[in-house]
């Protein structure tokens, strides 16, 4: 356990809030035809989220034929939790802002990494039934969200499990936990609760560096774990880049995870689609993905 998360909230000013249209977003049932034109009134009243979300619908992370202008098609050609998963992440790319510090962390990268866990535990949930594919995703993009937090508030720290990381001692997880006395999946968990998420997802963030969770047997948490893992076999870190050599050959059941995701390469596809049309294309992307 690292220092208390929650205590380390608490000291920090400007936390991030939750955009609000994400926030109602979240808590919008998901049953009828009526919440699902909620749902387009809610999304229409913020014009930048709503004109991400028509640029993602008409991307290849769809792949769609037919061109999609409006929130209302967009709701009715993808469907209530489509739109909803989608909303909630691109808005999520949005609640922290570049801070202009030079300390070997990537934003761009950062979003990478949890966009394709996001892309990586959707798949790997619609396939195993282990989780609800909407939730993987939202929590595959929110798993590593607790790390931004920690680079605000202790930027020099940060900075130096950065340098630590990227010299190939150790990941960062560790290297951030000796310079800080945080984790970052803690300090993910808090927020999540400030945010109001649902209880299974906050968990879900809290153990994403279980390794021994698997998709079958834990559900959401699992999901999130082994789509992290792989994604960080492949040399996809969370908000930097490093050059790993050859790819080492996956153990079984990372294999099998792979395969379930339908194979990185179209992981990553997905992944870059959406942050494309989400926030623009990206200054960095990793340099194995290219
Ligand atoms: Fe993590
Ligand atoms: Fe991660």
């Amino acid at each position: 356990m690292g220092k208390d998360a929650s205590e380390l909230l608490n000291r920090v000013d400007d936390l991030p809030p939750l955009p609000a249209v994400a926030a109602k977003v979240m808590s919008m049932a998901e049953d009828d035809k009526t919440s699902a034109m909620d749902l387009a009134g809610v999304l229409a009243t913020d014009q930048a989220l709503t004109a991400k979300l028509i640029r993602i619908s008409n991307s290849a992370y769809y792949g769609f034929a037919r061109r999609i202008s409006t929130v209302r098609e967009a709701v009715v050609m993808l469907g209530f939790k489509q739109v909803r998963q989608v909303s909630v992440g691109a808005s999520m790319m949005n609640a922290f802002k570049r801070n202009g510090v030079d300390d070997g962390f990537d934003l761009d990268l950062f979003w990478g990494h949890s966009v394709a866990v996001a892309v990586a535990s959707e798949a790997l949930a619609r396939k195993t039934l282990g989780a609800k594919p909407e939730d993987a995703f939202t929590a595959g993009i929110l798993h590593d969200i607790g790390r931004l937090v920690l680079r605000q508030v202790m930027p020099q720290e940060f900075a130096r499990a950065v340098a630590i990381a990227r010299s190939g001692d150790l990941p960062l997880h560790d290297a951030e936990f000796e310079t800080t006395g945080y984790q970052h999946d803690e300090i993910g968990q808090a927020l999540g609760e400030r945010w109001k998420f649902p209880g299974h997802l906050v968990d879900a963030v809290r153990c994403h560096h279980d390794g021994s969770l698997t998709a079958a047997a834990d559900g959401l948490a699992g999901v999130v774990s082994q789509s992290n893992q792989l994604m960080l076999h492949y040399g996809l870190f969370c908000g930097y880049d490093m050059d790993i050599g050859e790819v080492p050959v996956l153990s079984t059941e990372l294999e099998q995870v792979e395969t379930a995701c339908g194979g990185i390469d179209r992981v990553l596809a997905k992944a870059f689609s959406f942050i494309e049309s989400a926030s623009g294309t990206p200054d960095k992307w990793y340099a194995k993905a290219s």
